[in-house]
């Protein structure tokens, strides 16, 4: 009988011990449920601000798109222009409502135009300037205008091609 007591006595502190263990196991989780809750809040935080981003990319690659891109009128600065680098064009509003387009691919040697101010479209490599009017030569040493391109506004969209 004394061997009996003394085994089942183990056995009782195991069953004692494993509820314990169960108890803590349910705290755990308990704890680890409303840990991954919290973590899990903030990915999803995160890939708020991610999918936030991706309209965004969404509007490059659609604007992007070599099928003709297109660019909201409000974009361009009236008496002014805007170089879209993405899709190598240079467009220009030389007064108000009236559109144009160029390549923005200087005629010197090549580099790629970065700017419209003081209404002209400046190249960075050699300091060449084009009009934004007609894509004139202001100032070399460019020897040929910039290759103009056609604009088509429909509504509030400008679309190159
Ligand atoms: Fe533009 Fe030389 S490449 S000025």
């Amino acid at each position: 009988m004394n061997d009996t007591d003394s085994v089942d006595l183990p056995r009782r502190k195991l069953m004692l011990a494993g509820v314990g263990a169960a108890g803590a196991v349910v705290a755990l989780a308990a704890c680890g449920s409303s840990g991954a809750a919290t973590g899990a809040g903030n990915p999803a935080g995160n890939s708020n601000n991610d999918a936030g981003a991706g309209p965004a990319d969404g509007g490059d690659s659609s604007s992007g798109g070599s099928d003709g891109p297109a660019i909201k009128v409000s974009e361009i600065p009236s008496g002014g222009g805007m170089v879209f680098p993405g899709q190598n064009i240079v467009v220009t509003q030389p007064t108000a409502g009236n559109f144009k387009a160029f390549s923005a691919t200087c005629t010197h040697q090549g580099c790629q135009v970065s700017k419209v101010q003081n209404g002209t479209i400046d190249c960075p490599c050699h300091g060449s300037q084009y009009s934004i009017t007609d894509g004139s030569v202001k100032a070399g040493p460019a020897p040929r205008p910039l290759a103009s391109k056609t604009v088509t506004v429909t509504g509030d969209t400008l679309t190159v091609s």
